[in-house]
């Protein structure tokens, strides 16, 4: 495990899943963490839930000036994480334009509004957060697809002009999180069992495994430009 003591670490979607286990990662590792996102009352849950002095921060991601306005005045980090994005699941001819848009704002733009607007100190990183669907798509899941690859892409474009700043992102494959409540609690459960049986690696994952990835990716300082699978397998199947 990489130490992260003093280290100031932001986590852009650490109030819940994949960003809380990044942050509960960076928080064992000695870091100074701030978690953001939207809700008042999920960031005071997740704060405790990580059980120390973290630092909580509630901002849109989607609001360009909110993003702007927050890191003019946050100062410089080490490390920063954008483990946000949500919807946009369908066939195209059944999704409107306004999903299909809704779907690129709510994760791709982000991204890149974040990139543009955090101060990260030499020798420090930026790590997103992409999907299996980037690279290997599903039925009914294209724009989905295009929005991960878009950010894998925007990764390695900003892996060189960022140098020496390090970027990189991990593609989680089924990770348990609030994000299956969408589905009922015997269609969550039949999927998962799903996923128990047929990953090479026998399991659903868990958002600290990811978070580990994110903290290896963090801490390494030769990988830049890398999209690390954290998908138990799956894309072998
Ligand atoms: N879970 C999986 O199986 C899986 C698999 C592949 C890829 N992924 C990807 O991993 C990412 C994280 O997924 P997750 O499962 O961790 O989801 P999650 O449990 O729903 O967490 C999403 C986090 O992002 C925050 N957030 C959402 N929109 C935001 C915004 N506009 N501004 C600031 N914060 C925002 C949420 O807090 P608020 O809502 O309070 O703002 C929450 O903290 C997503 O991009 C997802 O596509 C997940």
């Amino acid at each position: 495990m990489y130490s992260f003591d003093g280290m100031r670490v932001l986590v852009v979607g650490g109030s819940s899943g994949i960003g809380l286990g990044t942050a509960k990662v960076a928080f064992e590792a000695g870091a100074d963490v701030t978690i953001a996102g939207r809700s008042e009352e999920r960031l005071a849950g997740a704060a405790k839930a990580i059980g120390g002095n973290v630092t909580t921060a509630v901002l849109d991601a989607t609001d360009d000036a909110a993003v702007t306005d927050y890191f003019a005045g946050s100062g410089a980090w080490n490390h920063v994480a954008v483990t946000i994005g949500k919807g946009g699941r369908g066939l195209i001819q059944d999704l409107d334009m306004a999903t299909a848009y809704a779907a690129m704002d709510a994760k791709f733009w982000p991204y890149f509004r974040i990139a543009r607007a955090a101060e990260i100190v030499t020798g420090g990183s930026l790590t997103f957060v992409t999907g299996g669907l980037g690279q290997r798509p599903a039925p009914a899941a294209s724009v989905l697809s295009a929005v991960n690859a878009a950010v894998e892409g925007l990764t390695r474009g900003l892996a060189i002009d960022f140098s020496p700043t390090r970027v990189n992102a991990v593609s989680p494959g089924a990770i348990d999180t609030p994000l299956w409540d969408q589905l009922s609690s015997d269609a969550r459960k039949a999927h998962y069992e799903r996923i128990e049986a047929t990953l090479p690696a026998k399991r659903m994952g868990q958002p600290e495994d990811v978070g580990q990835a994110i903290s290896m990716l963090m801490g390494n300082p030769f990988t830049t430009g890398v999209v690390l699978q954290v998908d138990g397998g799956s894309m072998l199947l």
